[in-house]
């Protein structure tokens, strides 16, 4: 896949096809289009077998991987089917054509249709598992949960370390003046040139090749994301360059976080989804906490920790090495599980953590500002916005004194539990309905004081009005809540 001069002719055909995701959801209606994403097809052939429209046709070809037949191609893609065979997009025979690459449209959550090449989703229909060393990633779960993450405030630069097919870098476009993509896989670095193409983006994105940071080598940018090869293991044997880095353990992760700094503007953010090793006998945050620059703000949540037996399976499946998905034998399969294993034991691995590391290079002397979070629960998606109004939060509670007039977020809700009956509940529950979705415990003088913030009264009224109701002493009462108060505001459950 190397022809540029493609993108314009096929993004053309794509367009009077209307091959959108929501003409292609219409057309497959709820059942069908979930059962695709389960990678089941059985469904959607049935919705697409007799309508012979172009859409229909490109459904089949592209998101079903149907041999179809060449006259029903060349109707949707005039012109095109045997340019799109030299490029490699398609495998054409006399007949039928298939397709060789997968093309697919995505709409973006800012509200852009584009359309995304990568190459064929594997074991469609409970098929064997086989991806290549030099496999070039689709739209993941993991690529989707970083664009949610990613901030979407306009910046005049940003960089998509590990672009893999550029998805990351056709959401950065939106909404910055340039981008910069990199990798080190050839077929990533074409198939991600032909996207930015494809989507009339070629002008803004810019790939180059080279390993992480080494390609912006002294260039620095408003805003990084990367959802990089982070998979652990021993680094050895064949590497799966879409999820290995070749550097041993969670390495990868560490250069990026460690590195990321010389490459930021003041006010930059760094955002990485990573993985990351959590070492027997130590809490999680500890080796993660020894990573974080100086030069910093930190916002680290880990949302999901398994096992080091249950990590080598998710990777195995997915890599098509377990039986079930893939062709592989039995004996091979543990094999692969029994080094993994041993190796993660040998390296003292407790087990792996997932989640989210958000870098902000804010400018301001002093000490940065850190916060590791363990919060495996449900959040609002996109969660951007939750984690550029972090950084603000923990401005403004280092700040609080009692002549602030904080007011409660709106989705701030008080839940109560306790017997049946009884007067007063036995434990209270501030939380938070949007964002990160943060609850706290809190006593009766933290539930008074959130209830009685609406922007009017100081904090040092409200406590002194508190203090009175619940008779105890106005002064301990500051010294014992206005640092609960800061935290609030920290976390974002009161306001300026
Ligand atoms: C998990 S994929 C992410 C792809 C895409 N950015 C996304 O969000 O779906 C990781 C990407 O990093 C690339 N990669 C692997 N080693 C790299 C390195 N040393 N430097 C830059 N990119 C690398 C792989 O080729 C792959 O495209």
């Amino acid at each position: 896949m190397t022809s540029t001069d493609l993108a314009a002719p096929l993004r053309d055909a794509l367009d009077a096809a209307d091959f959108t995701y929501d003409a292609v959801a219409a057309l497959l209606g709820d059942d069908a289009h979930r059962a695709l994403s389960r990678n089941e097809t059985a469904p959607a052939r049935r919705r697409t077998g007799g309508d012979g429209s172009a859409l229909a046709t490109l459904i089949r070809l592209f998101l079903l991987q149907d041999a179809v037949e060449r006259e029903a191609v060349e109707a949707a893609l005039p012109g095109l089917v045997d340019r799109l065979g030299a490029a490699g997009v398609l495998l054409t025979g006399v007949g039928e054509v298939a397709a060789r690459l997968d093309c697919r449209p995505y709409a973006t959550a800012e509200g852009d249709d584009l359309w995304v090449v990568s190459d064929l989703t594997p074991g469609l229909d409970g098929a064997p598992t086989s991806v290549s060393s030099d496999y070039v990633l689709g739209i993941s779960q993991a690529s989707s949960s970083l664009a949610q993450l990613t901030l979407r405030d306009d910046v005049a630069t940003a960089l998509d370390l590990g672009t893999g097919c550029g998805v990351q870098a056709l959401h950065l476009a939106a909404h910055s003046d340039r981008v910069v993509g990199t990798d080190v896989n050839a077929r990533a670095l074409a198939i991600a040139r032909f996207n930015a193409a494809l989507n009339e983006l070629d002008d803004k994105i810019e790939i180059r090749d080279g390993s992480f940071f080494e390609p912006v080598a002294r260039q620095r940018f408003d805003l990084i994301a990367t959802n990089p090869p982070f998979v652990i293991s021993p680094a050895t044997g064949e590497r799966l360059v879409y999820r290995d880095s070749g550097l041993p353990g969670d390495r990868v992760v560490e250069h990026i976080v460690r590195t990321a700094p010389e490459h930021l503007n003041d006010g930059g953010w760094c955002q990485i989804l990573a993985n990351w090793v959590i070492e027997e006998g130590r809490g999680w945050d500890e080796r993660l906490a020894a990573w974080l620059p100086e030069e910093c703000d930190a916002f680290v949540v880990q949302r999901e920790i398994l096992d080091p037996a249950s990590y080598v399976e998710l990777w195995l499946k997915d890599s098509g090495h377990h039986p079930s998905t893939g062709a592989g034998s039995a004996a091979d399969y543990l094999r692969r599980y029994d080094t993994w294993l041993s190796w993660l034991t040998e390296q003292r691995v407790a087990g792996i953590g997932f989640g989210w590391i958000n870098l902000h290079r804010s400018g301001r002397a002093g000490a940065p500002r850190t916060e590791l979070l363990e919060w495996p629960y449900d959040v609002e998606q996109p969660i951007a916005p939750a984690i550029g109004a972090w950084a603000g939060q923990r401005a403004a509670a280092a700040e609080v004194t009692e002549a602030d007039r904080l007011r409660v977020r709106a989705d701030v809700v008080q839940e109560t539990q306790g017997p049946v009956g009884a007067e007063d509940p036995a434990t209270i529950v501030v939380r938070q309905q949007a964002g990160l979705r943060r609850a706290r415990q809190a006593d009766t003088v933290t539930a008074a004081v959130v209830g009685a913030c609406d922007g009017d009264l100081s904090v040092g009224q409200i406590l002194d009005a508190v203090g009175e109701l619940l008779e105890r002493d106005a002064a301990t009462l500051r010294e014992v809540y206005l640092p609960e108060i800061a935290d609030l505001v920290a976390e974002g459950f009161l306001q300026r």
